[in-house]
């Protein structure tokens, strides 16, 4: 019986790294998925695979596509997608180093490491703005109805975002509420927030048809730069498509307020394959 990918209902982990792949020109990328299949478990590594790696190995993945680009006025969307993803879960920074040294050696002579990004679990779930992440995440059930198709895969969308942390602290606290919709000090939802407020964007009881989706997001930082590496699962990609148009101002014209203090570097879609018998498994 196929099982979904056990990382992605589980709780955020204290630490993670991101590997993001591209596949090496004429390389055999059935020999690649078979070596994959040797060092995902789902659970301590979640793989998603991009659109280049399914269309290679001749899969059907209904679904998957292009990352969307919706262009709005001073904003940038941009789609970087990559052939593999793949999400070390853990708590031990040195042990997740050690294993993403050993997959990338395993995978080499077919993907290519080409991105590695470091994330943690901020506070109690903290995005690094301080504000509550993940308050209105579906629970138990309707998670797995949400980010679980009928066969057991996921689709994810993954976008790393990028922080002005300068912007940030120039703002008044109601402006940063206002920003989100929810208060930093108590988490509280703000009945009068603006239309532009984030949570007011993207409240998923308020699609038609509703917008459930799974987030399981993380802090990432390098350097001086740090920000939310963005993760939504879905059985379906249109949530978070839905959600996406509206944030970006598509539907009614009104941009997220998110924007005024953070922005996208990437943005890529993956399918994430069921487990049967503790592997990947890849025939649909
Ligand atoms: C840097 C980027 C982002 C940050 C810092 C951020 C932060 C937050 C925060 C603080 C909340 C309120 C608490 C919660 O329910 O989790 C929230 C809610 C939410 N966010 Fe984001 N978010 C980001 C990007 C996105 C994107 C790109 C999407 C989808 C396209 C999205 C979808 C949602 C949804 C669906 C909710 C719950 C809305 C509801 O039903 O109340 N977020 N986000």
């Amino acid at each position: 019986m196929n099982t979904p990918q056990a990382g992605i209902l589980l709780p955020v982990p204290p630490l993670a790294r991101y590997l993001g792949f591209t596949l090496e020109p004429d390389s055999d990328v059935h020999a690649g998925l078979s070596a994959l299949l040797d060092v995902v478990d789902g659970e301590r590594t979640v793989a998603g695979l991009g659109l280049a790696t399914v269309t290679a190995a001749g899969l059907s993945v209904p679904g998957l596509h292009a990352f969307p680009t919706p262009s709005a006025p001073g904003i940038e969307l941009p789609a970087t997608p990559a052939a593999l993803w793949l999400w070390l879960r853990g708590e031990d920074r040195g042990e997740l180093h050690l294993r993403a040294q050993r997959i990338e050696a395993l995978l080499a002579p077919v993907f290519r490491l080409v991105d590695s990004i470091d994330a943690f679990k901020h506070d109690s779930g903290r995005d690094l703005s301080g504000y509550e992440d993940g308050t209105e995440n579906p629970q138990g059930d309707d998670a797995t109805t949400a980010a679980i198709a009928a066969d057991g895969s996921s689709l994810v969308a993954v976008q790393r975002w990028l922080h002005d942390f300068r912007r940030l602290a120039a703002m008044a606290p109601e402006a940063r509420d206002d920003c989100i919709g929810r208060r930093r000090s108590d988490n509280e939802e703000l009945d009068d927030a603006p239309a532009s407020a984030h949570v007011k964007r993207t409240a998923q009881e308020s699609f038609s048809p509703e917008a459930f989706l799974l987030r399981r997001s993380m802090p990432w930082s390098e350097g001086r730069d740090a920000g939310l590496m963005f993760v939504a699962f879905g059985a379906t990609l249109d949530p978070f498509e839905a959600q996406l148009r509206r944030m970006t101002g598509q539907e009614d014209g009104i941009v997220d307020a998110l924007f005024r203090f953070t922005r996208p570097l990437t943005g890529a879609y993956f399918w994430c394959p069921p487990v049967r018998d503790g592997k990947l498994c890849l025939i649909r």
